[in-house]
């Protein structure tokens, strides 16, 4: 039932705010002083000695699922402290890389059912990994055959395009970071912040919808053009993979997601007054490198769409002709929920602007359980 909306992928994108609550519901548990401060994942809680003393982190998934653990890696990497590594899970089952007994594997999947995160679960279950799912499906295939997991409970998803599963999923890997870290004094400060932020994210989330119109106005800018590039880096290196991924998928446009970082080793050949480029710069530690990012772009007469935090749109558009798509600030590892959202409006809105299927793309299927 898609109630007011058009499509479900609109009505999905426009229920974040409810769908991230309702994701977090129950998990995170409230302190001595009225705030909350530990989280609690009933799935994982017998299990996370063992993932705490893993040797290694692997996260495994297609699509959007990957750019969610993509999205998450920092945190994990900085709260867990274990190595965390990523496969795609095709590439993974190509190479038969190396999966030990002492790395924790995390199968990431919206469906539960998709044929090469699955058989990438056989393959870590032979080779004797602790195996964790993070799915949104009650009873799916990779929910059954995992060792433990988390349901990430966004509820059903119909579109073809992963949208409020991607920003569930993306909540529940911060949860699983603050929960494999524990609470050491030298994350206190960081445990604190994060959990705050998740609390109030929907709120964040309910705000940053409020861009609709003006994404349905930039995609009017944009619907004859070829393609599209978007330039991410550290938090959002995975935003720019995903609101590309979804570009492509639904818009029919081609698009791709650069990490910005390697713009002077080729992209940067592309760039000419033509070619639209989103930067994401919202603030964060790569904030400052964003800035010169742009200013390059700039240089070479870059059509820039710059993602800045509130109140920084003049303070990061170099010339008359760039746009700003200004967000909320949130705590920098949940940025990236946030500024996920305005690119789903604009491949949303240049979906319908180009007159394409948004719920069924063409040749793509919700769940992909062939190889
Ligand atoms: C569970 C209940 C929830 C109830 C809550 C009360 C289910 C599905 N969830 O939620 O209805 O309100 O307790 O405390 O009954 N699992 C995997 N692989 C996965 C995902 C999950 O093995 O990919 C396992 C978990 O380890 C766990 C079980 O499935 O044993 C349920 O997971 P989850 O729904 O995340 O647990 P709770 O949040 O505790
Ligand atoms: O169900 P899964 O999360 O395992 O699906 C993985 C991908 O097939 C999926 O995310 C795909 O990339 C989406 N259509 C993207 O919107």
């Amino acid at each position: 039932n898609k109630g007011k909306y058009e499509h479900y992928m609109q009505k999905e994108i426009h229920e974040q705010p409810e769908s991230l609550t309702t994701t977090m519901r129950g998990r995170l548990i409230r302190g001595g002083s009225h705030k909350a401060k530990t989280v609690l994942l009933g799935g994982l809680k017998d299990h996370l000695k063992t993932i705490r003393r893993s040797r290694r982190i692997v996260f495994i998934g297609c699509g959007t699922s990957y750019n969610a653990a993509l999205a998450a890696r920092p945190i994990l990497e900085e709260l867990s402290g274990v190595p965390v590594t990523m496969e795609v899970a095709s590439d993974l089952l190509d190479r038969q890389g190396p999966i030990y007994r002492e790395d924790t594997a995390v199968f990431v999947s919206q469906s539960g059912e998709t044929a090469d995160t699955l058989l990438a679960l056989e393959y870590a279950l032979e080779n004797g990994a602790l195996c964790v799912g993070i799915t949104n499906t009650v009873g799916s295939a990779i929910a059954r055959h995992t060792h433990c997991g988390v349901h990430i409970n966004a509820g059903a998803e119909i579109g073809v395009a992963s949208t409020k599963a991607y920003t569930s999923q993306i909540v529940v890997m911060a949860m699983l970071a603050l929960a494999i870290g524990g609470d050491t004094i030298s994350n206190e400060a960081k445990r604190e912040a994060t959990i705050d932020g998740l609390i109030d994210l929907p709120n964040k989330v309910r705000e940053v919808l409020q861009l609709d119109q003006e994404m349905k106005d930039l995609a009017k800018l944009l619907i004859a053009e070829q393609s599209l590039l978007v330039f991410g880096r550290g938090y959002n290196y995975a935003t720019a993979l995903e609101g590309a991924l979804k570009v492509k998928e639904v818009a029919l446009m081609h698009s791709e997601g650069i990490l910005a970082g390697e713009m002077k080793h080729g992209p940067l050949a592309l760039v000419d007054e033509n070619l639209p480029i989103v930067v994401i710069a919202t603030r964060d530690a790569c904030f400052s490198k964003q800035q010169s990012v742009i200013q390059q772009l700039h240089a070479r007469k870059g059509r820039l769409i710059v993602m800045c935090s509130k109140g920084d749109a003049a303070a990061v558009c170099p010339g008359e002709s760039c746009r700003a798509i200004e967000v909320p600030q949130v705590e920098d590892c949940l940025q990236p929920v946030v500024n996920i959202i305005p690119l789903q409006l604009l491949a949303y809105h240049l979906t319908v602007l180009r007159g394409f299927n948004v719920d069924q793309p063409r040749n793509l299927a919700k769940s992909v359980t062939t190889q």
